[in-house]
């Protein structure tokens, strides 16, 4: 919508997520709103729609290459099933924990996946936040990767998760998260591939036994702006826009590490097993994803290189911390 105040053109812009209200993508973009309201009192104002009000992930994509949507907060799955180098994300193990998550999409060697988006993907990236890692809810007691053979695993619908599953033995089962919670209900499937935000805000865990605390993989997510849209404003409005989106989405990567342990402690209260699980866990099937995400994906030698830089540099801090006076 065009609102025209006074001499100067107010607009409506629109920011849409799947994630729903309450989530902590919806909350960033809702402080988004909140900054822009300030930053431009009754001219510019971002309307949120969060739960797939807008539609799926890969709609919003479109109508962001289309001009009818502005931004949107979307899992870099979408990216990466048209973008096959952002498959690099999901190396099962490339980070040990959401802290270390949230340092490496902060880093320049992940920024730049960012920055060179081809002009025909229609959108122009402001940077990344995440919902923590990766953990497996599993209506059944699950002792030992063995036992996902064949069980119907949920999974978000893009191919390196996919492969993971597939190199287990399971049976992968793409599927929106809007469709989780009656499909976890109902015995549909067996299993979520899941964060630690959603298996308790949204109840999951009322239909697990097990909750492995595997901390396989990152879920990064991504905020981008229409390119289209981009163009037509001037060019200071378009940088303080970007510029306001990302710290809202560098703040979520800054909460998210502790936001987790919270999740997790709060679990911990109810019937569910929490069962700790590490790269042993998954045998092979780690190293097998490496080798067959490599070559669509050789930009994950670069994220590597990135959490060695980063570990050594949070050692040399520790040390000298515990060396000073
Ligand atoms: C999921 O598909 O599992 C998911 C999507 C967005 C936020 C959190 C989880």
């Amino acid at each position: 919508m065009l609102l025209v105040c006074g001499a100067s053109q107010a607009r409506d812009f629109r920011i849409g997520l799947i994630t729903p209200p309450g989530h902590q993508w919806t909350l960033a973009a809702e402080a988004f709103a909140a900054a822009v309201a300030r930053r431009y009192p009754g001219e510019h104002r971002v309307l949120v729609y969060p739960s797939r009000q807008l539609g799926t992930e890969a709609q919003m994509l479109q109508l962001l290459q289309t001009g009818a949507l502005d931004f949107a907060i979307l899992t870099v799955s979408e990216l990466s099933n048209r973008l096959p180098r952002f498959g690099a994300l999901y190396c099962p193990y490339l980070v040990a924990n959401a802290a270390e998550g949230a340092q490496l999409l902060q880093s320049p060697e992940a920024g730049a996946l960012l920055k060179n988006l081809p002009e025909d993907m229609g959108v122009v990236g402001a940077g990344y936040a995440m919902a923590g890692m990766r953990q497996i809810l599993s209506r059944e007691p699950l002792k030992e990767a063995a036992q996902l053979a064949g069980t119907k695993l949920r999974i978000t619908p893009f191919a390196p998760v996919r492969d993971f599953y597939q190199l287990l033995g399971a049976a992968p089962t793409p599927m929106p998260l809007s469709s989780v919670f009656d499909a976890l209900a109902n015995g549909q499937i067996n299993a979520i591939d899941m964060d630690m935000e959603s298996i308790w805000k949204l109840r999951y865990y009322h239909y697990g036994d097990t909750l492995l605390l595997s901390n396989h993989m990152l879920f990064p997510a991504v905020g981008l702006m229409s390119a289209r849209n981009w163009l037509r404003q001037p060019q200071a409005l378009r940088e303080a826009l970007l510029a306001l989106l990302r710290e809202e989405l560098d703040a979520v990567l800054g909460r998210y590490p502790e936001l987790e342990q919270q999740w997790r402690t709060q679990l911990a209260s109810t019937d569910l097993r929490l069962r700790p699980a590490g790269r042993a866990f998954f045998g092979p099937a780690i190293g097998e994803w490496r080798r067959a995400w490599y070559p669509h994906a050789p930009e994950l030698t670069d994220l590597e290189a990135a959490v060695a830089r980063l570990r050594a540099e949070t050692r040399k801090k520790s040390q000298a911390e515990a060396t000073a006076p």
